[in-house]
């Protein structure tokens, strides 16, 4: 089973993924790393890891069309049949969405539809909730709106910061990340309009 992780950052839940890929409990292949910020640790992780990468500064094409035709053509020459967003900062396009619909996960730091878009985390603690979490969901069109396949919650403490908050949904993540994506290798997981069930 085949995967693509695409990613922006500091790559904690790539690393996750290698990680139960190489204890055997993600039960697929890593293939690709796409990444739109040839800075990003993530690229380092992906080399230490002896993953192959697409790395693109999206500034250097015409159009998102343009470096979203080179992304899918590495895709498909590696046979992918998921990909898994982990902290990709950037929207897709939405022909690229439907291409590849039903096949492309996001993971979450909020219990959606509470808290989309940017700063999850600081956006549970300004509005004062006592429980935030993550979603794993299928992407649409939308932002953070496709349907969702898991959920757990994350309390917030007395005092937390937005760091100390950050490092307890960040260990649930990697954590859930994981599982969800093995699920997909057993072909556990099917869609139906919104609704998305998991298979026993
Ligand atoms: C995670 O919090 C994820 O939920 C969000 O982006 C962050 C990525 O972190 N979408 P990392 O790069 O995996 O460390």
């Amino acid at each position: 089973f085949r995967i693509a992780v695409f990613a922006s950052g500091k790559g904690s839940n790539f690393q996750a993924l290698v990680d139960a890929q190489l204890s055997g409990a993600l039960g697929g292949d890593i293939c690709l790393l796409v990444c739109d910020k040839p800075q990003a640790p993530v690229v380092e992780l992906a080399a230490a890891a002896n993953v192959d990468t697409f790395v693109f500064e999206p500034k250097e094409y015409a159009s998102k069309e343009e470096y979203e035709r080179n992304i899918a053509a590495e895709l498909q020459q590696r046979g992918v049949e998921l990909i898994v967003l982990a902290g990709y900062m950037r929207l897709l396009s939405p022909s690229f969405v439907e291409f590849y619909s039903g096949r492309i996960i996001n993971i979450h730091p909020s219990l959606l539809p509470a808290f989309p878009g940017k700063d999850a985390i600081g956006q549970a603690l300004a509005y004062g909730v006592k429980m935030t979490g993550v979603t794993v969901h299928f992407v649409d069109g939308g932002m953070d709106t496709g349907p969702v396949i898991a959920q757990k919650a994350v309390e917030i403490k007395k005092g937390d910061t937005a760091e100390v908050l950050a490092e307890r949904i960040h260990h649930v993540e990697q954590k859930l990340y994981s599982e969800v994506v093995s699920w997909f290798a057993q072909r556990r997981i099917s869609l139906n309009g919104r609704n998305v069930t998991i298979a026993e």
